[in-house]
């Protein structure tokens, strides 16, 4: 339980917090044009996910990387957070209607309620952009908390999304940029270890593949 939790406050964050969680699954399927699934299998055969690992999902939305994850690996532990409530009720709706255990819970990317070292995999797919500077280096001090050493992170965002970002993503882009390099500087700042990155075949998403350093380093 995080302090603000004890204190029986919600954590807060400065982060862009999205309420509108219907609409946002439409959203993603008009963005990639029909193309989700593709998209989500992409992202979960990059994580590298391996029988019985337990994998958190940061910023998760409604829920769909998480539970694609479960789909393609029955026997991983899967688990979400995001700052929205409707969201959270979304994912869990989602989950349920799938016939599919899945621990999804409103809290804040920067103050994870989780115990240290208790996760393998850790994943925040195009929500690193909802956070401004200070916010992303909490995030990352927090998944590198919660994963045990050699864990993996997953990060996926648009680079350079403020000049890129064509058609309706061009409205949804005024809060946040990520410039080229951003994403690997940010996992290397909090002493991860870059295993593998590259523009992700979709959009102008790119993805980081990295591992939280080992005990002593
Ligand atoms: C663009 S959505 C991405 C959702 C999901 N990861 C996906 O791939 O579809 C960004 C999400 O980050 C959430 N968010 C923003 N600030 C947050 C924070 N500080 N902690 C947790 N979630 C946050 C928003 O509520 C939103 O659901």
């Amino acid at each position: 339980m995080t302090r603000a939790e004890a204190d029986g406050a919600r954590p807060e964050t400065t982060g862009l917090v999205l309420h509108w969680a219907t609409g946002y699954d439409w959203l993603v399927w008009l963005v990639m044009h029909g193309r989700e699934r593709a998209f989500r299998e992409r992202m979960i055969e990059l994580a590298r996910l391996q029988g019985g690992e337990r994998v958190l999902d940061v910023g998760c939305g409604t829920g769909s990387l998480a539970l694609t994850a479960k789909r393609l690996h029955a026997s991983i532990a899967v688990f979400g957070v995001d700052a929205s409530a409707e969201m959270i009720a979304r994912a869990q709706n989602k989950a349920a209607r799938a016939g599919v255990t899945a621990d999804f819970r409103q809290s804040v990317a920067e103050s994870l309620p989780f115990a240290p070292a208790c996760m393998e995999v850790v994943t925040t797919t195009v929500m690193l952009h909802h956070l401004g500077p200070a916010a992303r280096r909490q995030c990352a001090a927090e998944i590198k908390r919660v994963l045990r050493p050699g864990g993996r992170w997953l990060l996926v965002d648009f680079e350079g999304a403020a000049r890129h970002a064509g058609g309706v993503l061009r409205f949804f882009h005024r809060h946040g940029h990520i410039r080229p390099g951003e994403l690997r500087a940010l996992a290397e700042e909090v002493g991860f270890r870059v295993m593998e990155a590259g523009p992700l075949g979709f959009r102008n998403l790119h993805f980081v593949l990295a591992t939280a350093p080992q005990a002593g380093e």
